[in-house]
């Protein structure tokens, strides 16, 4: 007879501790006041996922390249120093480059359980079920739920435990929100927990714009996803090609951002919130900010969420910055 065995991959959902916005709500508040917004978490459907995904494989965009090697360079250094029980990943996507981790935990006959948690379901259970196949001794539990609404639904980690926070995603939240969210993650470590951090530094204004607007337009068309969720979602009428992308790098804040632009004066019906938006040709909607830090800048960040970090790892040009920290 075979044997049961429990399954390698499970998924739940994490419920949001305090009241979240839900799209409309969101869409409400962004779309109708100026200067328009809307948060990014928006453009993460699985079409999104998936044309973020390509745009790592951009010859322009170099964070994931420069992380991916980072991590690879440094994954048996910081499995040895960590030795964790559970890796919790924040926003996971496809974990391509979390692998590292897990090789170097394999190589170490490290049986560890993988916790993504991410937005899209789709993408959870796609890259989990991959990850069981690849790594015979890993059980992955994905997570489903938004990040912003709160830590304390996740489960109980019996043991050591590394949290993940990569791709320079900390950037995308402005210096508020990532103060707040770096000390939910340290509410809930425990002593001998770690964070593992990936940011992305300021260099070169030409670098950056690059990255941005890969010479493909995949960024562009990731970034007019949000209004196919958006038609989707609230039975909307945006006219793709009425819109285009934009992103600057604007360096008194040190931040890459990201807007739709209005290609000509019109109006947008949101059938859900019984509204019409009135758009003046060239008016923008923000879609997404990407701070750049200094190396100072992060590890002062870390320091004030009660963080010591205790490694600080970066590439010879300096273009992103991995640290590894514990709570003081
Ligand atoms: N860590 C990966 C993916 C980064 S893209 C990498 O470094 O390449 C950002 C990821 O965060 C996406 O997978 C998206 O679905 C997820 N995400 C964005 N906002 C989120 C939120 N509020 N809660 C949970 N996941 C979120
Ligand atoms: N976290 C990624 C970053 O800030 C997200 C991202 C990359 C992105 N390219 C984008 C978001 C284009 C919107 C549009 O680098």
């Amino acid at each position: 007879m075979e044997e049961r065995r429990a399954p390698r991959l499970t998924s739940r959902k994490v419920p949001p501790v305090r009241p979240l916005a839900d799209i409309a709500e969101d869409a409400q508040r962004g779309l109708t006041r100026r200067p328009r917004s809307m948060p990014p978490k928006y453009f993460y459907d699985e079409r999104g996922s998936r044309l973020f995904d390509a745009i790592c494989e951009t010859p322009e965009y170099y964070p994931t390249r420069t992380e991916d090697a980072l991590l690879g360079a440094h994954a048996s250094d910081i499995i040895a120093e960590i030795r964790p029980d559970h890796i919790v990943e924040f926003g996971s996507g496809t974990a391509r480059k979390t692998r590292h981790l897990f090789d170097a935990c394999d190589d170490r006959g490290r049986a560890t359980a993988y916790w993504p948690f991410d937005v899209c379901e789709a993408m959870l259970l796609e890259s989990g079920q991959q990850l069981v196949e690849q790594y015979q001794r890993l059980r992955v539990n994905a997570l489903v739920g938004d990040y912003l609404g709160g830590l304390q639904g996740l489960p109980e980690f019996d043991g050591c435990c590394l949290f993940l926070f990569l791709g320079g995603t900390i950037g995308n939240f402005t210096e508020t929100q990532a103060g707040k969210f770096l000390s939910e993650v340290r509410a809930v470590m425990k002593a001998g927990d770690y964070l593992v951090l990936g940011a992305d530094r300021v260099k070169p204004a030409q670098v950056l714009h690059a990255a941005y607007n890969d010479s493909e337009g995949i960024t562009a068309e990731f970034n007019l996803n949000l209004l196919r969720v958006l038609n989707r979602e609230l039975d909307a009428d945006f006219r793709l090609d009425r819109f285009e992308h934009r992103a600057l790098f604007n360096s008194d804040a040190s931040q890459i951002e990201m807007y739709l632009v209005s290609s000509l004066e019109q109006s947008v019906r949101l059938e859900a919130l019984d509204k019409t938006l009135h758009f003046a040709a060239g008016e923008q909607i923000l879609t997404e900010i990407s701070r750049k830090f200094t190396a100072s800048r992060l590890e002062s960040m870390l320091c004030l969420a009660g963080f010591s970090v205790t490694r600080h790892l970066e590439p010879e040009n300096g273009y992103f910055s991995l640290l590894l920290a514990r709570p003081d």
